[in-house]
């Protein structure tokens, strides 16, 4: 089993198979609260028998399915279960699924009581290499993530073997994020997926993935700078993902074509060629549906509106090396003609 640390109170468990150790050693814990997706049930039930004794029997909530959950009416709801379990301060939230029941859990666990432990079992590819890692949480409301707090769990736990069983649309969501993280900052994981493609060991690219991230996050926790990183292939790819009501990985995968091709102009990146046929061999898709380019240059200058300076992109000079660049429109011309958007 590999432990990745974020801090001395928060850490990431990757391993295969149960029992991996769930709940963190604490003396005065009374209950236990699970809040599960639909899609994780069966990881939720084996979670409650593992964990449960005579004296402290877990309760199990299912919650809406994706990010219908991440509402505050959904909150709502689950702050009166909680009340009427009578979760107190030394307890534990644990939440059990992709992204969007991580981020849920953890949101309710920071503003319950004003904070209380929460853990994850994140069983989502995606969830894994990303949303169960570096702390945010959120619910939305017209816009997403509109509410949340910065907050680490104190145990994420992976359990291979079942993100293995995954299927195939769920993991591709989570390779285009595991392979980002190759981009941005482990060359090493780049030649993994060069060499095996869908193959490639599933624990290894978990493992590397994470580690890209964490160390992002630990460097930098409340996104002044470095953390800005992650963000390669998200700032065209999100113009696409909202115009064309495609999914976030399909998105960030067209969004790292765009990128590639703007860090070719702006940054003598050499590798867009290769990037291009690593995100084929996965299934990914690199060119843009057929949507109005117009539309998505309007969605792209409303997220810029949210950077004082004007919109900043995540460059590569190199696999593994990143920088963070203002870009004009003539660039993001440049990385929409990539993806079929002239
Ligand atoms: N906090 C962050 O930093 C961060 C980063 C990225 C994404 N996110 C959030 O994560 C969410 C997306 O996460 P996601 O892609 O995991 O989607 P998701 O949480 O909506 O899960 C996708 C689907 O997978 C199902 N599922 C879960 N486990 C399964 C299993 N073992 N087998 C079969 N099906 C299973 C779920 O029931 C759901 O239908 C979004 O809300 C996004 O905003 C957060
Ligand atoms: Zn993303």
């Amino acid at each position: 089993m590999e432990q990745i640390l974020i801090s001395d109170a928060s850490e990431i468990l990757i391993g295969r198979g149960f029992p991996i150790p769930f709940l963190p050693v604490r003396e005065t814990r009374s209950s236990v609260a699970v809040l599960a997706q639909p899609g994780a049930s069966a990881a939720a039930e084996r979670v409650v028998t593992a964990i449960g004794t005579d004296e402290m029997p877990p309760s199990l909530r299912i919650v809406p399915d994706g990010d219908s959950v991440k509402t505050l009416g959904a909150a709502g709801e689950t702050y009166e279960w909680l009340a009427d379990l009578g979760i107190g301060r030394h307890d534990t939230i644990i939440g059990i699924g992709g992204g969007a029941v991580t981020d849920f859990a953890g949101f309710i666990a920071g503003t319950w009581l004003r904070g209380v432990e929460v853990v994850y079992l994140a069983t989502t590819l995606l969830g894994a290499v990303d949303a169960a890692v570096g702390g945010k949480t959120g619910l939305n409301l017209r816009g997403k993530n509109l509410v949340g707090l910065f907050r680490h769990p104190s145990r994420v736990v992976i359990d291979v073997d079942e993100l293995e069983q995954l299927p195939p649309h769920l993991l591709r969501e989570g390779f285009a994020e595991a392979i980002k993280a190759g981009f941005i900052g482990d060359p090493d994981l780049v030649d993994l997926f060069d060499r095996d493609g869908v193959e490639a060991d599933l624990e290894q690219v978990v493992i590397r993935a994470v580690r890209v991230k964490a160390e992002v996050v630990a460097a930098d926790f409340r996104e002044s700078g470095r953390r800005g990183h992650l963000n390669y292939g998200h700032t065209i790819g999100h113009g696409v993902e909202m115009a064309a009501g495609i999914s976030h990985g399909e998105a960030v995968a067209i969004g790292m074509v765009a990128a590639a091709a703007v860090s070719e102009a702006r940054c003598g990146f050499q590798g867009a060629a290769k990037q291009l046929d690593l995100l084929e061999s996965l299934g990914l898709p690199v060119v843009s549906p057929n949507v109005d380019p117009d539309e998505v240059r309007r969605l792209i200058a409303f997220d810029k509106k949210r950077d004082a300076g004007g919109l900043r992109m995540a460059l590569l000079e190199d696999f593994g090396r990143v920088r963070l660049e203002y870009v004009s429109d003539g660039d993001l011309e440049v990385g929409l003609a990539a993806i079929g958007l002239a």
